[in-house]
């Protein structure tokens, strides 16, 4: 997209701007600086409580592709359907899970940490279990902060913890937002995305009143864009124009390719790591660092 036709935009560039999707000028992250040390972990959230809107995806490739650039990454599966354990290929029976470590402080975290076939990305599986935790943990003192008590005995070998949450803003998810310093809002370019963002960022303002003044929103990410249609270009303008600098510069476009990388057990960034898909996640790691949401 050119300079000339600012469809998308709601500034004015030179005509010789390139444009990327989000209507700001297309630039590329560089490869971020590798770290002299690592640790303590920023933890970053993936949240919306839209099913299907690409959190666990984001969480397994942006994962992936920050470990590709020497970050220590711990990928934290936070949804009792174990997506994001199956998606990275790791057992999820037979082995100490989350739900685990909520239940019992006596467990050592570093029981339930399983390697991935990507070095330097690591995960805390989940399994059904953990649909049962809400129940369990209602009657708990400081029930929002388990999850924060369990990662905080693991921040210091990791410089970023990502948590793949459900799609619900249940107990579960406050814990996430509780533990979390940052999150990120993947958004799917389909004409109801914006339904439900209102009551999440309302539930992002109650956890900072109340649990955790801290913490920030790192970015809402446009995922399943496709160009070719007036209705996704339609949808991410909208989202531009509600959110602002918010919404991440890196837009991932729409492909089958992800589905298919699941069925394998593995990262896009490993499935296809040529794939424009791969790429993109790339540059959302690099933006991210860019912004300072991670090391
Ligand atoms: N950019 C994309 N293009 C095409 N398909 C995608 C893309 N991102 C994710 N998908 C596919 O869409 C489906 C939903 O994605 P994903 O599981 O990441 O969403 P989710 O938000 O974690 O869902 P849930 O709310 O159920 O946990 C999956 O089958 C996934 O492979
Ligand atoms: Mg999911």
């Amino acid at each position: 997209m050119t300079g000339k036709q600012d469809d998308s935009a709601t500034l004015t560039f030179p005509d010789d701007v390139i444009l990327g999707p989000t209507g700001r000028p297309l630039r590329q992250f560089a490869q971020p600086k590798p770290l002299k040390s690592h640790g303590p972990a920023r933890v970053i959230a993936l949240c919306n409580q839209k099913g299907g809107v690409g959190k666990t995806t984001t969480t397994i490739s942006l994962g992936a592709a920050l470990a590709e650039d020497g970050r220590r990454v711990l990928a934290v599966d936070f949804d009792p359907q174990g997506a994001l354990s199956a998606g990275l290929g790791v057992p999820t029976h037979d082995v100490t899970t989350i739900y685990d470590l909520l239940l019992s402080r006596s467990k050592d975290p570093l029981e339930a940490i399983q390697k991935t076939g990507v070095p330097g990305l690591d995960v805390i599986p989940a399994n059904i279990d953990l649909s049962a935790a809400e129940v369990h943990l209602v009657n708990e003192v400081a029930r929002e902060q388990i999850l924060a008590g369990v990662l905080r005995r693991l921040s210091a070998d990791y410089d970023v913890i990502l948590i793949d949450c459900q799609p619900s803003l249940g107990l579960l998810t406050v814990n996430a937002l509780t533990a979390a310093h940052g999150v990120l809002i993947p958004l799917e370019c389909e004409f109801f995305a914006l339904r439900g963002v209102a009551l999440l960022i309302e539930t992002i303002d109650k956890v900072r009143d109340r649990l955790n003044p801290a913490i920030q929103l790192d970015g809402i990410l446009a995922t399943m864009y496709d160009s070719r249609t007036l209705h996704s270009r339609e949808v991410l303008e909208r989202v531009v124009d509600a959110f602002g600098d918010k919404v991440l510069e890196t837009v991932i476009g729409r492909t089958v390719k992800f589905p298919d990388a699941s069925v394998a057990g593995s990262p896009i960034t490993q499935f296809a790591p040529e794939h424009a898909a791969a790429h993109a996640y790339r540059q959302l790691a690099r933006e991210l660092v860019f912004r300072g949401a991670v090391a």
